[in-house]
């Protein structure tokens, strides 16, 4: 469902270059859990940026479900990430001023979703935090706001889910509870998850793992 092919992507600071990727080859199945390591600086995050198209490869080709990004406009790929992606950070990236139900039906709008409110208090509610819909999150723990977060990512039942080391900031009892929520779902609805991490426990869940090592994955 998703492919990668011959992806090469450098950043360009004044006259130097980073080369991240040069000839980047990969496929992820429909419904597969897919977990990235690597150590710090390696690309893993330009990788999920790619998937996603918020930056664009310097050659090379991105298929999600056949479509290539390379024929959509840049509105029609910002309607067909939103459409398509759900998005797990490290730092949760709440929308401060929105409470716990505003901030899952956020993505509802712009998918269009049915019954935005009705999902996203079920999704709540499956995530465990059924009471805690009208707090903000500075009024939430941080295992709270990455069970919101992860409420949000699915409302509008995206095919893949995209995760930036989603358990980083949260102590390991905490974190573990998290990703028994977060496999849960969507092994539920059978979303394919691409998982950055660092943690082998974390990793252990997924079906493959891959290290990303001076631009391959291996
Ligand atoms: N926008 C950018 N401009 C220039 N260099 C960048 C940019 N984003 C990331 N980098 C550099 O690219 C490398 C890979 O970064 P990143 O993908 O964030 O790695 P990781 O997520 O594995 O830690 C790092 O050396 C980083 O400094
Ligand atoms: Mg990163």
């Amino acid at each position: 469902m998703l492919e990668l092919k011959s992806l090469k992507k450098a950043y360009h600071q004044g006259s130097q270059s980073i080369e991240i990727f040069e000839n980047l080859n990969f496929h992820v199945k429909r419904g597969e859990r897919v977990a990235i390591m690597g150590k710090s600086g390696s690309g893993k995050s330009t990788l999920l940026s790619l998937i996603s198209g918020i930056i664009k490869p310097d050659e090379g080709d991105i298929f999600l479900n056949a479509t290539a990004y390379k024929d959509l406009k840049e509105s029609a790929l910002n309607d067909f990430r939103a459409t398509n992606i759900g998005f797990i950070f490290q730092n949760f990236h709440l929308v401060s001023y929105l409470n716990a139900l505003e901030n899952v039906m956020l993505p509802a709008k712009v998918c269009k979703v049915s019954n935005p409110k009705e999902k996203a208090i079920e999704l709540l509610k499956s995530v465990g935090l059924g009471h805690r819909l009208d707090h903000l999150p500075s009024e939430l723990s941080g295992g709270e706001k990455q069970r919101v977060a992860i409420a949000r990512a699915l409302i509008h039942n995206p095919k893949i889910i995209l995760a930036d080391e989603p358990s980083g900031n949260l102590d390991e009892e905490t974190g573990n509870a998290v990703m028994d929520i977060l496999f849960e779902l969507i092994k539920k609805n059978n979303t394919t998850l691409i998982l950055v991490t660092h943690s082998q426990e974390v990793a252990n869940r997924c079906e493959k793992t891959y290290e990303l090592v001076s631009g391959s994955l291996t």
